[in-house]
Order: structure tokens, then C-alpha cells, then sequence
């Protein structure tokens, strides 16, 4: 950790689609412990800085720092392994699999991978097999998903499904956890439980979270500070209600007409 304790410090991130910047020189620092919000219009580059963060893409140039190290173009499985996870706008669980199969699965360094292991160690597969179920069982428990710990996954709500992706990094120590869209598509009530086990994992596992939301109301409640991103860079910095009340903000919204409840990946 560096001496003011940032997490997570991207540094002059770029990444062009064709002739296109979706991420223009952007640099931004995310605080051990915090629960940063990231807002902004559509296509101001909020999931491509994900995207770039994770690992999921290159960046044409700039670097991203984690816990002091240059993780700039490191894959994401391996950042995975590192406690850096994300979410995607759109859920990706296996919906052939149930909740229970779907936490069960996230580990990927189980010994039953491995043939010769399989052949010659079942009974350390089976202990380990019973420790990861168990594990599965208490995030299930930790997100009141009991009832459906048997349900296919494919059957869920487009909320349920947002839960058990929480529930997803919640099967290896997370770090920082980036939640992209977390709220999109969630009823009331389902958005107050994943609230609740945000807030939860922040105070009790000491995760760090930094999401992406467009929810006013809901990044109010749960985030500090507030990024606002514009044209793939940040425009500004603040508490929500210095967000709320910035005319640069404000302006960058107006300015794109009301287009920021599309659902886009
Ligand atoms: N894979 C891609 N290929 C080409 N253009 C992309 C791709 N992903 C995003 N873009 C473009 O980059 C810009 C930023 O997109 P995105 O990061 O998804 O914004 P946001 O998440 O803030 O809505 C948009 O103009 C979008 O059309
Ligand atoms: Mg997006």
C-alpha cells in the first residue's frame, strides 16, 4: 500500500476503438476502503476504464497500479487471483448450473482439475470439494439466497443474477471488486439487498468497491467519493452532493439530451 493508502491508481489511460478515444488520458486514484461511484453519460468510456482495469483489454498506452504493482496489461484471470474482480454490465453465469454449482465453480485451482490428482488423491478432492460447498453455502447464506441455492441460475432475476456475481467474488478474497451497472435492471427490493451486502462486504471483509451506476439515489447512499466521467475522461471529483450541485457535471449531462438510461455494454 502507498502512503495515501490508494488501492487502485490508473494513470493516464488511453484507449482508442478505430479513430475513436472511448478512454482519453485518464487518471484517477480509488481509496483503500472507499466505495467509489463512477458516474457519467453513456458512452463516456466508464466500462472500456473497466475493461482496461481488469484486464479485459489493452490500453494503447498509460498504466494501472494495484497494491503498488504495474498490472498494466496483465490478464484478468490473474488479476482474479490477485483479489482484483469485476462484474459485467450484463450478468455471465452459467445458467445450465445451479447458484450452488455456480459459486462451487469460481475457485479455479481446485485439485479435481487436475487428472492425475483426480486418479490418485480422491479423498483430498472429496475434503476439498466439502470445503469449497461449504464456502458456497455461507455466501449463499451472507445474501439470503438460500431458496434458490437449487434453482438453475438461467431461472434467476435479472437481480438475483447481479447478487450471485457479487456472490461470485465473494468465493476468493477479493480486494477491489468493480461492479459495472450493479443496480441496472434490479427491482427495489433486490437493489436494497445487494446495497446491503455491499455495504457489508466494504465494513466487514474490508472490500473495496468502485462502481459504475446511474442510480442518483443509490450511489448516494452508498458511495464516497463520486467520479464523474465525460468524453473518456474525468471531469470531475467530489461527495455526491458536490456532484449533484456542479454545474460542470450538470452541464455534461444537459448537454447530451436525457440519454443515460440506455442499457449498453
Ligand atoms: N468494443 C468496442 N468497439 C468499438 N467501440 C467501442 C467498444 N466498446 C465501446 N466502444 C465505444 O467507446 C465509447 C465508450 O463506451 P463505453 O466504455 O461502453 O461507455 P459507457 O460504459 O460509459 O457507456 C462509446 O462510444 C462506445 O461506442
Ligand atoms: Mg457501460
Amino acid at each position: 500500500m502507498d502512503s495515501n493508502s490508494n488501492i487502485l491508481k490508473v494513470e493516464k489511460l488511453t484507449k482508442y476503438f478505430g479513430g475513436l478515444a472511448a478512454v482519453s488520458n485518464c487518471s484517477l486514484n480509488i481509496k483503500q476502503g472507499s466505495i467509489t461511484g463512477i458516474i457519467g453519460p453513456n458512452g463516456s468510456g466508464k466500462s472500456t476504464l473497466f475493461n482496461l482495469i481488469a484486464g479485459n483489454l489493452k490500453p494503447n498506452s498509460g498504466q494501472v497500479i494495484f497494491n503498488n504493482e504495474n498490472i498494466t496489461e496483465v490478464p484478468s484471470y490473474e488479476l482474479f487471483t490477485k483479489g482484483l474482480l469485476r462484474t459485467f454490465q450484463i450478468a455471465h453465469e452459467f445458467s445450465n448450473l445451479t447458484v450452488l454449482e455456480n459459486l462451487m465453480m469460481v475457485p479455479g485451482n481446485q485439485s479435481g482439475e487436475n487428472l492425475i490428482n483426480a486418479l490418485i488423491k480422491p479423498t483430498l478432492i472429496k475434503r476439498e470439494e466439502e470445503v469449497i460447498r461449504a464456502k458456497a453455502y455461507e455466501v449463499i447464506d451472507f445474501l439470503n439466497l438460500k431458496h434458490l441455492a437449487n434453482e438453475l441460475a438461467g431461472n434467476l432475476s435479472g437481480g438475483q443474477k447481479k447478487l450471485l456475481e457479487l456472490g461470485r467474488t465473494m468465493m476468493v478474497d477479493a480486494k477491489i471488486v468493480l461492479l459495472d451497472e450493479v443496480g441496472a435492471g434490479v427491482n427495489r427490493t433486490l437493489l436494497k439487498d445487494l446495497g446491503t451486502a455491499i455495504l457489508r462486504l466494504n465494513k466487514e471483509k474490508n472490500y473495496t468497491f468502485c462502481m459504475i451506476e446511474h442510480d442518483m439515489d443509490f450511489i448516494s447512499r452508498m458511495c464516497d467519493p463520486v467520479i464523474v466521467m465525460s468524453d473518456g475522461t474525468v471531469l470531475f471529483e467530489g461527495s455526491p452532493e458536490e456532484v449533484k450541485k456542479n454545474e460542470k457535471v450538470i452541464e455534461s449531462y444537459l448537454g447530451r439530451g436525457n440519454e443515460n438510461n440506455g442499457e449498453k455494454n
